[in-house]
């Protein structure tokens, strides 16, 4: 799978690079980002860094897993992740994200997905994206209710994160509403 440049207003999301590895512990080295995400580490090392690299290509390669890093046009500076991960036997992905807390609270994340719904429906020719956020995550709730996904309710057990399983709100947009959203 190619990677793309996506751009926004005030970010450019990009495929991440080994050069990334020096500002990656600066950015995902935090226990909220580790507590509500599936594979972000907490401590997150220079090591994790260069794991996670290697990863994210192999995903892309595979044709498994879309992961882009958004970056303020302004300054420069890698803000986070953002992943689209692709089911295998049909045009579904799930959408996943975290943002680095000291950009939290001026619309990034929702910036930043509303570009990887655009992709995912007009460029991958997906028919659905869903996404999972964990029930003591409202921040990530609202950024899935200020995209437009439609609300599932809470769904028990639905992520699993070190071998157990967590209740998670569920969200969903297909093809059809992303077009006349
Ligand atoms: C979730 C996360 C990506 C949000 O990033 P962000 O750039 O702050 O998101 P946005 O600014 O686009 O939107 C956040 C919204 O949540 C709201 N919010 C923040 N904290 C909240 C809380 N405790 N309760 C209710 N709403 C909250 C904000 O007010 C904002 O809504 P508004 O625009 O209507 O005011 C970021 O907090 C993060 O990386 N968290 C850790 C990783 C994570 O949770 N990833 C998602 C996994 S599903």
């Amino acid at each position: 799978m190619e990677l793309p440049r996506l751009e926004t207003e005030r970010l450019v999301l990009r495929a991440p690079s080994e050069s990334d590895v020096p500002a990656m512990p600066g950015v995902f080295h935090d226990p909220d980002i580790y507590a509500y995400t599936r594979n972000i580490p907490y401590p997150y090392t220079p090591d994790d860094a260069v794991a996670a690299i290697d990863r994210y290509r192999r995903l892309a390669d595979e044709g498994r897993a879309m992961t882009l890093f958004p970056e303020l046009i302004e300054t420069g500076e890698m803000i986070g992740l953002a992943v689209l991960v692709v089911e295998a036997d049909r045009p579904v992905a799930e959408l996943g994200y975290a943002l680095g807390r000291r950009w939290w609270g001026r619309g990034y994340a929702t910036e930043a997905c509303r570009a990887m719904l655009a992709y995912g429906f007009g460029t991958l020719g997906l028919d659905e994206i869903n996404a999972h956020s964990m029930v003591r995550n409202p921040a990530s709730a609202r950024v899935l209710e200020k995209l437009g996904m439609v609300s599932l309710g809470e769904i028990a057990k639905a992520c699993e994160k070190d071998g157990l399983l967590y209740d998670a709100h569920g969200y969903v947009m297909n093809r059809a509403q992303w077009e006349s959203r």
